[in-house]
């Protein structure tokens, strides 16, 4: 029977090591407040040793065939899928979502390595016809050099290898620093890539507390050539005016604050499942959850009756128990933030329809599905991502109000629409200012779909064909010499 380890190491180079300063650093369970673990803390001089390591190995392995690299991510997609108990079991204990929802993050988390074991073979190039009877023009892809992967803790897994997929498969090297608060995925993870056939020093996982230390130590390395950052808009700003100095590749996947809109003539049953679908998964803390919540003043009252009887029947709890389907928040400031932003609505008029508080309970940082209506655009959970269970309800009369309202922000990530209407689905789909549309869809994300978003969500795209042109250089070749 598999045992969590409770000392963990860092993966540098293809070693498990400590850190260089020998300190180590707790990693808390969010349902219980207890110890799960501990892992060594690192810092400036661990990432340095994981870039050269990556740079020793990058020539190699950009010489790697395609589909010998593709084996390699293929294994460790199969082991993932081998090992769900046992990575589903880790990941509830070190972020809290619910068993049910690990196993399936490790099931999407596995989806991204097997689809770009298959895309790494279709990295073409082209050939453009010359101006010149005596030349011909080709263009080549060749990978990036060493990557580097900046990963949030409300994917512990997902998010790593939906960067990591991609930058293996075109033939990158790879430095991942994980967050400090979900480090255990990462780390097994690596185990997995280890006992895959990954050679050494290809990827490494180095996780430190001081998280601005490392990320400046991999923006100031010239060596790094990507660096791919999931998390909040603000650290993605300062990691982009980092890059700058060295002129890095950056794709950056950053806050949204996602509009849902449920038009009249929707299927409202329909509506209310992929509604909750959308704000629960993770218990809210998505950068896709649905934070502004439309619906159209007909059919307001009805959508905010069924929406608070189905987040009512949820039982909050610690997610390794069974029937438990919504766990903890990730650290006592996301609880803070969460009734910050309830209390505010509050006390600018909203009424709290369901929960609106902590449960009981002496451990945990728990906050209980919440249902908000009078709702207006004054209150901070329309202004700000709210990162938390708490569906904002807003009635609005017409669909040009309804797309200027879901418009009115800096970020673009994700937007939902439910209607019947196709012309609808159309207009909207071209005028709402976003990267992901969900037309009748609270769950669009998918590993053969382009996820990322426009404005202050982000640059650059993961998941598809797409995903993987992030990780490679385009180059030129003119050939001369052609005629007799
Ligand atoms: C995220 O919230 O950062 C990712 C969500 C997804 O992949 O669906």
């Amino acid at each position: 029977m598999w045992e969590l380890a409770d000392r963990y190491q860092l993966f540098v180079g293809g070693e498990w090591k400590d850190a260089a300063s020998g300190e180590r650093f707790d990693v808390i369970n969010p349902a219980t407040e207890e110890v799960v673990a501990t892992v060594p803390n690192a810092g400036p001089k661990d990432i340095q040793e994981a870039i050269d390591k990556a740079a020793a190995a990058q020539v190699a392995w950009a010489e790697t065939v395609a589909a010998e690299r593709g084996k390699i991510l293929s294994r460790a997609a199969a082991l993932m899928h081998e090992r769900v108990e046992d990575l589903a079991r880790v990941m509830t204990l070190e972020e809290g979502k619910p068993l049910a929802e690990s196993r399936g993050e490790i099931a999407y988390a596995a989806s991204f390595l097997e689809w770009f074991a298959e895309e790494g073979r279709r990295i073409y190039g082209d050939t453009i016809p010359s101006s010149s009877p005596n030349k011909r023009i080709l263009v080549l892809k060749r990978p990036v050099g060493v990557t580097a992967a900046i990963t949030p803790w409300n994917f512990p897994a997902a998010m790593i290898t939906r960067k990591l997929g991609p930058a293996l498969a075109a033939g990158c090297t790879m430095v991942i620093k994980p967050s400090e608060l979900t480090p255990l995925s990462a780390l097994e993870i690596a185990k997995i890539l280890e006992e895959a056939g990954l050679p050494k020093g290809v990827v490494s996982v180095v996780v430190g507390t001081d998280a601005p230390a490392i990320g400046q130590e991999i923006m100031r390395d010239f060596r790094v050539r990507k660096v791919s950052f999931t998390g909040s808009t603000e650290v993605g700003k300062i990691l982009m005016r980092q890059a700058a100095d060295t002129m890095k590749k950056v794709s950056f996947e950053l806050g949204g604050h996602a509009p849902f809109i449920v038009f009249g003539d929707a299927d409202i049953d329909a509506a209310v499942e992929n509604a909750v679908a959308s704000k629960m998964r993770g218990m809210g803390e998505t950068c896709v959850s649905a934070n502004r919540i439309y619906v159209q003043r007909s059919v307001v009252e009805e959508f905010t009756a069924k929406m608070s009887e189905r987040l009512g029947r949820m039982q909050v709890g610690n997610g390794l128990e069974e029937g438990i389907t919504v766990g903890p928040l990730i650290e006592p400031a996301a609880v803070e933030k969460v009734d910050r932003h309830v209390q505010d609505a509050v006390a600018k008029g909203a009424t709290i329809v369901l929960g609106g508080q902590r449960p009981a309970a002496s451990k945990g940082y728990f906050y209980a599905p919440t249902v908000i209506s009078g709702v207006n655009e004054k209150m901070l959970v329309m202004q700000e991502e709210t990162f938390g269970p708490v569906a904002a309800i807003v009635p609005f009369d017409d669909e040009d109000e309804v797309i200027a309202k879901a418009n009115n922000t800096r970020y673009g990530l994700a937007a939902y629409y439910f209607t019947r209407d196709i012309g609808r689905v159309f207009r909207l789909a071209e005028q709402l200012e976003y990267g992901i549309l969900g037309a009748n869809d609270g769950m669009p994300s998918t590993a053969q779909a382009p996820f990322g978003g426009v404005k202050e969500s982000g640059l650059g795209r993961e998941g598809s064909k797409y995903g993987i042109e992030e990780y490679v250089d385009i180059k030129y070749i003119s050939l001369g010499g052609i005629q007799k």
